[in-house]
């Protein structure tokens, strides 16, 4: 890390990495789909955990108020959010803490609202669940996207009682305003409403975030954040996640999950969180402005290589989302003729996002241009 910003190396390095990122296409595949940045790790994490290895400290997970205390100092100063640490659990994964609450309190039948296009995770823990989504996509209008709260209303007075929130929101970068969570939270609490809302993205905001819990009671009363510092510091292989509460009520619904989800979570994914949100602050600052910088270096090049491809700056994030309905290529064809694996929009709800690809810009800029001038040749 220099000159406050984080760097990608070469192409040739990151190819020797073992992540499924780089090991899942064949080597003449440029892979810029999954959500794994390419950066170097904070170096007060990779000191934590080469400490661990060192001391033989690699058993079973333990209590950690190491991880609460730190993040409790965390979303108070970057978000002005006090949280209670005691209301806070561990899991393995954001995957395994959704699926987890999902399993133990939704009854059969039950289904979970969700806004597509969304991260397509989501759909495979409902599959998983054999839960049914039911579908209140975010209102698109000149590339804003907005939670519809008249549709979200209509799908709980139809008795829907789940809502998997995504917010900063995959793919589009969207995170969502203090008014629209609000007015969410005052839903939810009117139909008895559980929202579960996955911040996993939300450090990675560049301007302000907005938690869901820090919107008055009636998010206290229905709420639970989801998270983990997988994401913002690129840790996905740790195995760590926690869920947090703000009210006893849905602390009591934390504390009815298996006491199995704590076990089943890294001691070294933990402790690397706990020093991720002690100690992870300037990395995560550097980041931020290389991932600006690379977003801005996407539109410029787009529009020099790739005119027709239109897509906005996200407001948290390192994905893009690219319309590429008039770009001459499908999704299929810019994995086949140019190489370049992206997400296929259709991943994040179906066929009526095929003109749709999401572009991970967590890179070097070299390899952003040689993305869009491989895509451009195969035209
Ligand atoms: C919104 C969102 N939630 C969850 C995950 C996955 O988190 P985990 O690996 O902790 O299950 C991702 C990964 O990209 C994501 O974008």
């Amino acid at each position: 890390m220099s000159d406050n910003k984080v760097a990608a190396p070469e192409l040739s390095v990151l190819r020797e990495r073992h992540s499924s990122k780089w090991r899942r296409f064949p080597s003449d595949v440029l892979p810029l789909h999954v959500a794994e940045m390419d950066f170097q790790i904070a170096e007060p994490i990779a000191a934590r955990i080469i400490k661990m290895t060192t001391e033989n400290d690699l058993g079973y997970l333990g209590p950690v108020p190491e991880v609460s205390a730190a993040f409790e100092k965390f979303a108070a100063k970057r978000w002005g959010w006090n949280i209670d640490p005691l209301y806070m659990h561990l899991a393995t994964d954001v995957g395994v803490a959704v699926v987890e609450f999902l399993r133990t309190h939704a009854k059969p039948g039950e289904k979970v609202i969700i806004n597509q296009p969304v991260y397509n995770g989501f759909h495979h823990w409902l599959e998983e669940l054999e839960i049914e989504p039911v579908d209140v996509p975010l209102i698109t209008g000149n590339h804003e996207y907005l939670l519809d709260l008249d549709g979200i209303e209509k799908a709980f007075a139809a008795g829907n009682r789940f809502l998997l929130l995504c917010n900063p929101h995959n793919p589009v970068g969207r995170a969502f305003s203090r008014e629209e969570l609000t007015g969410l939270a005052a839903l939810a609490r009117k139909y008895d409403a559980v929202v579960l809302s996955d911040e996993i993205h939300a450090p990675l905001t560049y301007g302000e975030f907005v938690p869901y819990l820090s919107c008055g009671d009636d998010a206290s009363a229905t709420g639970v954040c989801i998270s983990s510092s997988s994401k913002s510091w690129n840790l996905a292989g740790l195995k760590i996640a926690f869920l947090l509460a703000q009210s006893p009520e849905m602390n009591a619904k934390l504390n009815a999950l298996p006491e199995a989800m704590h076990w089943r979570a890294s001691i070294v994914g933990a402790f690397a969180m706990a020093e991720a949100f002690e100690n992870g602050e300037p990395w995560l600052d550097a980041t931020l402005v290389t991932l600006k910088e690379n977003a801005e270096h996407l539109v410029s090049e787009l529009a020099r290589v790739l005119p027709s491809v239109k897509t906005h700056i996200p407001e948290a994030g390192y994905l893009a989302w690219l319309d590429i309905s008039e770009l001459g290529l499908t999704n299929e064809e810019i994995f086949t003729k140019a190489k370049v694996a992206l997400v296929p929009g259709p991943d994040m709800g179906g066929s009526v996002y095929e003109n749709f690809a999401r572009f991970n810009f967590a890179t070097s800029k070299e390899i952003i241009t040689e993305a869009l001038e491989r895509i451009q040749r195969a035209l």
